[in-house]
């Protein structure tokens, strides 16, 4: 009999915009491996039905995005540490029969910032712009990274607190308007909301009080090169771009799937990038 080839997915509500078979997509052909990774959207309604009867499909598991990733956390209960934490999932795979759900975003950024500044985890203290489920995966990356000291900042300040409450005792809230005296003393700005993204304003912050050897990232990659990015570039302050988290969250799951760890080269960025300026034209 001839073995069924490995199927994964993305789901979501709506998906069309999911870079991910792109991505995925790119390493099933670099590699030569026969198998398929698709683009399923699921309404709420439909979710739990969908993940109870996925392996019967012959689905090896796949990605989910929103607005499903709380939900699927409430629903499959076999998760890792770190799933456990961010209370949401973006990552499915079957184990010996057992559907198990994980949340690979904290690895996603950590890789991207190894990437690009070797040293990043030599600093202690950082702020993280936003409250969201990209923020909470950012923060623990940071703790995980050793940060000793990690600000909150958010517009809506109460969600930052609801966040620290979670996150524990290296964390603290800033309010919005205290950012400009806060940068004076981190070593790594963060930005995790959606300002900044294709659509949206700019994040407005001056940020001259940064000292001369921080490090500015934003996860925002559409535009690559944010407002943000390009004010830490003049003012010679080291940044990192987000597409890379983007590309390394997908790892595990492809390794997980089709059984070989894909590698994040300067192809798939560019090979990705120019998907992304295809779909602004
Ligand atoms: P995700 O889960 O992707 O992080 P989210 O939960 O929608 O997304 O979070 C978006 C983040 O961008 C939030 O921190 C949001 O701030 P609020 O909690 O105050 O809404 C932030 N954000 C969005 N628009 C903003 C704006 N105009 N100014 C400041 N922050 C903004």
């Amino acid at each position: 009999m001839v073995e069924p080839f490995p199927r994964a997915f993305v789901i979501g509500y709506p998906v069309a915009h999911s870079l991910s078979p792109d991505l995925h997509g790119f390493w099933l052909r670099r590699y030569g491996i026969r198998g398929s990774y698709e683009k399923i959207e699921v309404p709420t309604e439909n979710l739990e039905e969908f993940l109870k009867n996925l392996q019967t499909r012959n689905f090896v598991g796949g990605n989910v995005t929103i607005p499903h990733k709380e939900m699927t956390y409430q629903i499959v209960k076999n998760r890792n540490q770190s799933t456990t934490r961010l209370e949401a999932v973006n990552t499915l795979w079957v184990e010996n029969n057992i559907l198990m759900a994980g949340n690979t975003d904290s690895y996603g950024f950590a890789a991207n910032m190894d990437d690009f500044v070797s040293g990043w985890r030599d600093a202690k203290t950082a702020m993280v712009l936003g409250a969201g489920g990209a923020s909470r995966a950012v923060v623990l990356a940071l703790i995980n990274a050793g940060f000793e000291q990690i600000f909150i900042a958010n517009r809506t300040t109460s969600r930052a607190i609801v966040l620290v409450d979670k996150m524990g005792s290296r964390c603290t809230a800033v309010d919005w308007d205290d950012i400009p005296t806060c940068l004076k003393q981190i070593q790594l700005l963060i930005n995790t909301t959606s300002l900044g993204m294709k659509g949206q304003h700019s994040l407005e912050i001056d940020l001259s009080n940064l000292p001369k050897s921080a490090i500015v990232s934003d996860i925002v990659y559409n535009p690559l090169n944010t407002q943000l990015l390009e004010q830490a570039r003049l003012l010679g302050l080291e940044s990192v771009d987000g597409i890379g988290m983007l590309l390394h969250q997908a790892v595990p799951g492809f390794e997980k799937w089709f059984g070989l760890r894909p590698k994040v080269t300067d192809e798939l960025r560019k090979f990705v990038l120019d998907r992304l300026s295809g779909d602004a034209m």
